[in-house]
């Protein structure tokens, strides 16, 4: 399993510098946290590690791979899935399809073989199926399983939306703001459900938020992000106490 690091990563469009200057390192499953307010850089973060956005100066790596200039899809080959702050899933399709869409990139189920149709293809259909189901249960959207996106409330769609990237068997989710927009009740289950994916799957989080509050139940490791500027990091009972945290993110005078 591999370290994800940033070295002295500085992102600028035009006048603006979303990121200046930051490094840190995400050791193997780990769960960090980045929290920040709006406007600070965290989805920016997230878009230099999946090849969305280039830095302008530094370095991003998983392992020995230096990333930085890498495409989203091979990003993704090397273990790194993600969610988006918007869920972004084909909302004309079912659930179980959305997952489906995962589990045969993992399975490397190209387009030449599948209009083959061979013994092999088929094969791996049901290993697909397999994972997906698994991957519905551990979900528990067990009755959702046949219903289209566009009719499921917000809660379920973002759990839709870490089922589709768990079914790449990645080795490091990266999840945007996934309590965003919930009540109390969906983040108390989105939470559950973060926990048991570090625990039980042992993957490697990566967790963006603006709200502290359930960042701060569950991250082992916290990092600060103010204006594109790392402001602190640490454990979450040191970042609490944190007077530059409390000043400058708390807005405490
Ligand atoms: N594609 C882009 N073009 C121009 N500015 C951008 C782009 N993406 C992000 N920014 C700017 O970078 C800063 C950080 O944005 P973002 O990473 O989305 O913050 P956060 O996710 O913490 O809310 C903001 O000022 C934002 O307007
Ligand atoms: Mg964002």
């Amino acid at each position: 399993m591999s370290s994800l690091k940033f070295d002295n990563v500085t992102l600028k469009f035009g006048g603006i510098t979303a990121l200046n200057n930051v490094s840190f390192e995400v050791k193997p499953k780990s769960l960090y946290a980045i929290i920040g307010p709006n406007g600070a850089g965290k989805t920016s973060i997230f878009n230099c590690i999946s090849g969305i956005y280039r830095p302008t100066e530094g370095d991003v790596s998983f392992g020995e791979n230096n990333i930085k200039d890498l495409r989203p899809d091979q990003v993704a080959d090397l273990g790194i899935a993600r969610t988006f702050q918007n869920i972004e899933l084909f909302e004309n399709m079912t659930v179980l399809d959305n997952i489906l869409i995962g589990a045969h990139r993992h399975l490397n189920y190209g387009p030449i073989s599948s209009l083959l149709y061979t013994k092999k293809t088929r094969k791996s259909e049901l290993a697909a199926r397999k994972i997906a189901e698994e991957i519905i249960d551990f979900l528990e959207i067990e009755q959702f399983r046949y219903s289209y996106i566009l009719s499921l409330p917000y809660g379920v769609q973002k759990r839709v939306e870490i089922g589709r990237a768990l079914a790449l068997n990645p080795e490091v989710l990266l999840l945007d703001e996934p309590a965003a927009g919930m009540n109390n009740e969906e983040t108390e289950d989105i939470a559950r459900f973060i926990i048991d994916i570090h625990e039980e799957m042992g993957k490697t989080i990566i967790l963006v938020d603006h709200d502290m509050n359930m960042v701060m139940d569950i991250a082992e490791e916290v990092m600060v992000l103010n204006f594109g500027e790392k402001l602190a990091e640490g454990r979450p009972e040191e970042i609490v106490k944190d007077s530059k945290v409390i000043d400058a993110y708390l807005g405490v005078s």
